[in-house]
């Protein structure tokens, strides 16, 4: 299948790691100008800015935290100053909190709705107001799995991931035709998120008992994103597609 994105300008926001990164180097590779959203990530985002130039790529890097409105819409005038119209939105930026719900404080939860929920609306609304003025557009939100299964001591996760997919939905339908907004469920995927770090061993085990008995690889998340910003996907509206290793079939 080709994909051409040449002529596109994709915003990906947390793209200095993980499924972001691998998506914004896809997106890239198809021939779209990509704007490198990032938050205290001045390194990595360099190296991925780097990466994508050495292989004849377009991409700026621009920090922002986008669960904050003013940053947000900062960062969309630049990108647009910069790179022009955003063509394609990926709300990607996510954070992950493990904790017994009678443990979480009003402040933690907070911060995972911030930034896995209202980061959406936020940059969603940013992009839109111009996606609507040119007649088109393509929005990406990655939520999760866990959207759908819930899981115990990952409350806020899953009710903001599952927020996301009722947002996206709605958006769906408020902006089409004109505007295509889909999103991705991905599974157990390979990076900082599944990382022991960040999740208990016991967790990252269960993650794993799917029948793909294996993490995706990023790269593996990001080729759902490239398919639903191409024509391919043109009539894809409202659609959350599950690359999970089978972890749930729908
Ligand atoms: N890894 C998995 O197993 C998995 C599974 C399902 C869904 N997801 C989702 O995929 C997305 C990417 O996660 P990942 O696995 O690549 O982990 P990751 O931690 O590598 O990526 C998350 C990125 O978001 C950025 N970010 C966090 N807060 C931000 C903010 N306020 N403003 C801007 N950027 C911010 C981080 O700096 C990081 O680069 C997340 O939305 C996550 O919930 C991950």
């Amino acid at each position: 299948m080709l994909i051409d994105l040449a002529g596109k300008v994709a915003l990906v926001t947390g793209s200095a790691t993980g499924i972001g990164r691998a998506i914004a180097e896809a997106l890239a590779a198809s021939g779209a100008a990509v704007a490198l959203n990032h938050f205290n990530q001045d390194g990595e985002i360099g190296a991925v800015a780097a990466g994508i130039a050495a292989g004849g790529g377009v991409a700026a890097s621009f920090a922002a935290d986008v669960s904050d409105g003013r940053a947000v819409a900062q960062m969309v005038a630049q990108i647009e100053a910069r790179l022009g119209p955003i063509d394609i939105l990926v709300n990607n930026a996510g954070i992950l909190l493990e904790k017994p719900f009678l443990e979480i404080a009003e402040a933690e939860w907070d911060r995972v709705i911030a930034v896995d929920l209202k980061s959406v609306f936020l940059c969603s609304q940013a992009v839109l107001r111009g996606m609507v003025m040119r007649g088109s557009g393509c929005i990406i939100n990655i939520a999760s799995e866990l959207a759908y299964l819930g899981r115990a001591e990952f409350t806020a996760y899953c009710a903001a991931k599952a927020g996301v997919v009722g947002l996206t939905k709605s958006l769906a339908r408020e902006f089409a035709p004109a505007i295509r907004i889909n999103g991705i469920a991905p599974g157990p995927t390979e990076t900082a998120m599944l990382s022991l770090e960040l999740i208990s061993a016991a967790w990252r085990a269960r993650e794993l008992a799917i029948p793909a008995a294996r993490a995706a690889a990023p790269s593996e998340i990001a080729s759902t994103s490239v398919f639903l910003a191409s024509d391919h996907a043109r009539f894809y509206y409202g659609q959350m597609l599950g690359p999970n290793g089978g972890a749930l079939m729908s």
